[in-house]
C-alpha cells in the first residue's frame, strides 16, 4: 500500500493507496471537525489536500454525527470522496483525562463507517511522564495495536508509536509495533513538544522511533501541522502529517508561514506570502467580521502549509532537502537547537546518504559542514589544480563529476577549466568513483575512449575491444558494462560491491531480472543509495550489475520492492 518512488536520505516522495483514493506523500491530512466546519471541502481540495483527518471518537459521542455516519459512511457525513484517516479518541484523553471507551468498540466503529485508515486507540504518554509508568503504558498501547491488528479487516491500521521522552522506549514501541501487521506508524504523543517549542526533543523522538521503525511503512507524524517543520520532518522519515492548528491558529488571529506565526495585530504590510484573498489589505483583513475574517487566516495558514508541502517534495526531487532544512532551522533559536541532534546523529543519518544527487550540493552556513558530504570531502585530495570553495584542492579531472562539477558554484571555483578525455582523467574519475586502482585494472590493457564528435563528450570506455563502462554527464560518473563488471568481481574480495542474492532468484538475475530486497542474503554495507554494484550468489558467481537503488540499511530496516536495478544479466557460456 505504500510505494516509495524517490528518495534524499531518509526522506521519500511516496503513494499511500487508500480504498477512496492515493495519497501522494509526503502530505498533510487537514483536521476537520465535523461540528465546525471552518473551510468547505471545495476549499480544502483548492488548497491542495488529497485526504482528511477527522475523530471517531466526536462522530461516536454525538448522537445526530453517528447516525449519519453508520447510514452514510465517514465520507458521506463529510461530503469527502477521497482518503479519510480518522483518529480514536486518544488526544480528548490527552486535552480532558479520562475518556469512557474501549479500544474494541472504537476500532469496530471506524470500520464500520467506512474509513480508509483508522487508528488504535493508544495510551497518550505525557513528556513528564517517569519511565515506569511510561513504559507499562507502551505495553497498554502495544496490547491494543495487537488486537487491533487482528481485527483490522479492510482498512488500513495505524498504530502510534508512543514512550513519552524516553528514547529507549520509543526505540521498542517502534521495534514491536513493526512486527504487527499495522500499515502506517503515526508518532504520537508529541503535540506538548510542539506546543512547548521543544524541537530538540522532537526531533529525538522521531530519530529514535525511526531507528525501530519497519521502513518500508508511511510514518506520520501526529498533531504536526506547522509549515516551519515540515522539511524537518520529512527530512527525518516522515510521510504524513496531521493538524487542526490551521483552523486553532485562525480563531486567534494566527497567520502561519515556514518562518513562523505572526498574529494579524503585528502585521503592518500584508506578507508577499498571503494569496488567501488577493487585494485585500491588512487593515481591511483587521476590520472584517470575526467569522469572515477567521475563514480567511485559516485558508491562509493551508494555502502555505501546502506550498511548503510542495516545496519540500521539490527539493526531495532535485536532492536538495539538506539546504531546505537547514535554511527552515535557522529561523529560531529553538529551531536552531536542532542543528545539535543532528550533528549528534550524524553517523546515522549518513547511513541513509545517496552515492549522488542530482543537483550540485550548496552550503548555506556553518552547519552545512556537518554533511557527511561535507565532512568526508573536504580537504581530502592532496593536490589539485583547480581550488573548490567547499572542497579545496581537487583534481581537474574531476571538474564535471559529482560534488566538485559547478553547478551554481560556476564562478566560484579558482581553476576550473573544460576539461579534455584522455586515460588519465578516466583513471582520476575511476579510482575516486570505485577506490584506488580500479582505474588502472579498468584501462591496463588496449583502450579506447568514444568520444562523441559533436559534444566532444565522453560516451564510452573500451578495453580490449570490450566495453567497461559509459559515462554519465550529468553527475560525470561511470556507469558500469559487462566488462566492468567482470573487473571489479575479478579484482576484488569479500562482498566488496557485492549484492549477494540467494540462489533462488539468481537465475532470474542473469536473465536480467532486477534484485528485489527480500532475495538479499548479504550487501556491501559501505555501497551506497544509487552506486553501481556487482550482484553475485552465494558462491560469488556474477550473475549481473547494476544500479542499487536504496541503501543498505534500509534493507536491514526491512525495505521491500526492487534493491537493484539490473542493467544486465550475465549468461554463463
Ligand atoms: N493526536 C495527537 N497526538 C496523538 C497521539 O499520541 N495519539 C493519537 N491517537 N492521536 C493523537
Amino acid at each position: 500500500m505504500f510505494e516509495i518512488n524517490k528518495r534524499d536520505g531518509l526522506a521519500r516522495l511516496g503513494k499511500v493507496k487508500t480504498q477512496h483514493g492515493i495519497l501522494d506523500t509526503p502530505t498533510l491530512l487537514p483536521v476537520v471537525n465535523p461540528k465546525i466546519l471552518t473551510l468547505s471541502m471545495d476549499e480544502l481540495k483548492e488548497c491542495g489536500a488529497q485526504g482528511l483527518i477527522t475523530n471517531s471518537y466526536i462522530i461516536y459521542k454525538n448522537i445526530e454525527l453517528k447516525e449519519v455516519a453508520e447510514e452514510k459512511g465517514v465520507h458521506g457525513l463529510l461530503n469527502w470522496d477521497g482518503p479519510v484517516m480518522t483518529d480514536s479518541g486518544t488526544f480528548q484523553s490527552h486535552v480532558y483525562g479520562e475518556i469512557d471507551m474501549q479500544p474494541d468498540e472504537i476500532l469496530n466503529f471506524q470500520k464500520k463507517i467506512g474509513v480508509d485508515i483508522g487508528t488504535v486507540l493508544d495510551v497518550f504518554c505525557e513528556p513528564e511522564t517517569r519511565f515506569e509508568e511510561a513504559k507499562k503504558e507502551l505495553e497498554e498501547t502495544q496490547k491494543r495495536i495487537e488486537e487491533s491488528d487482528k481485527n483490522k479487516d479492510s482498512i488500513l491500521l495505524a498504530a502510534p508509536i508512543q514512550g513519552g521522552r524516553h528514547l529507549d522506549l520509543r526505540l521498542k514501541a517502534a521495534q514491536m509495533a513493526s512486527k504487527t501487521g499495522a500499515d502506517i506508524f503515526p508518532i504520537g504523543g508529541v503535540v506538548p513538544l510542539m506546543e512547548r517549542n521543544n524541537f530538540e526533543k522532537l526531533a529525538e523522538v522521531i530519530i529514535a522511533s525511526k531507528k525501530g521503525l519497519d521502513i518500508s511503512r508511511p510514518v506520520h507524524l501526529f498533531g504536526c501541522g506547522h509549515p516551519m517543520l515540515f522539511a524537518l520532518a520529512s527530512f527525518l522519515g516522515c510521510d504524513l502529517f496531521d493538524s487542526a492548528s490551521y483552523a486553532k491558529f485562525a480563531s486567534r488571529d494566527s497567520l502561519m508561514f515556514t518562518w513562523g506565526t505572526k498574529n494579524l495585530d503585528e502585521i503592518e504590510e500584508m506578507p508577499s506570502e498571503f494569496s488567501a484573498a488577493p487585494g485585500l489589505t491588512v487593515s481591511e483583513l483587521k476590520e472584517m467580521k470575526k467569522e469572515d475574517r477567521q475563514k480567511i487566516i485559516a485558508k491562509h495558514n493551508l494555502i502555505v502549509s501546502f506550498a511548503e508541502i510542495r516545496r519540500v517534495k521539490q527539493a526531495i526531487h532535485d536532492g536538495l532537502l539538506w539546504e531546505l532544512v537547514e535554511n527552515r532551522l535557522r529561523y529560531s533559536p529553538a529551531l536552531m537547537k536542532v542543528f545539535d541532534i543532528l550533528k549528534r546523529e550524524i553517523n546515522w543519518i549518513g547511513e541513509f546518504e545517496p552515492a549522488y544527487r542530482y543537483k550540485t550540493p550548496i552550503k548555506t552556513g556553518a552547519e552545512s559542514n556537518w554533511r557527511p558530504l561535507f565532512s568526508k570531502l573536504t580537504n581530502s585530495f592532496k593536490s589539485g589544480d583547480m581550488v573548490h570553495p567547499y572542497f579545496g584542492k581537487v583534481p581537474n579531472h574531476l571538474s564535471e563529476t559529482y560534488p566538485f562539477h559547478p553547478g551554481l558554484l560556476q564562478d566560484d571555483i579558482e581553476g576550473w577549466k573544460m576539461q579534455e578525455w584522455n586515460i588519465d582523467r578516466v583513471k582520476t574519475i575511476l579510482d575516486y568513483q570505485f577506490g584506488k586502482g580500479i582505474g588502472k585494472i579498468f584501462t591496463d590493457g588496449e583502450t579506447e575512449l568514444v568520444i562523441s564528435r559533436k559534444t566532444k563528450r565522453l560516451r564510452n570506455l573500451l578495453l580490449d575491444g570490450q566495453h567497461v563502462a559509459s559515462l554519465s554527464h550529468r553527475r560525470g560518473m561511470f556507469i558500469l558494462q559487462k566488462r566492468g563488471a567482470e573487473l571489479l568481481h575479478e579484482n576484488s574480495s569479500n562482498s566488496k560491491y557485492r549484492v549477494i542474492v540467494n540462489s533462488e532468484t539468481a537465475e532470474f538475475n542473469r536473465k536480467g531480472k532486477s534484485v528485489f530486497c527480500k532475495f538479499i542474503e548479504h550487501i556491501d554495507t559501505e555501497l551506497k543509495c544509487l552506486d553501481e554494484c556487482i550482484v553475485v550468489n552465494p558462491k560469488d558467481e556474477l550473475l549481473a550489475f547494476g544500479k542499487l537503488m536504496i541503501g543498505p540499511k534500509e534493507i536491514e530496516l526491512g525495505q521491500q520492492g526492487m534493491a537493484v536495478k539490473v542493467r544486465s544479466g550475465i549468461e554463463t557460456s
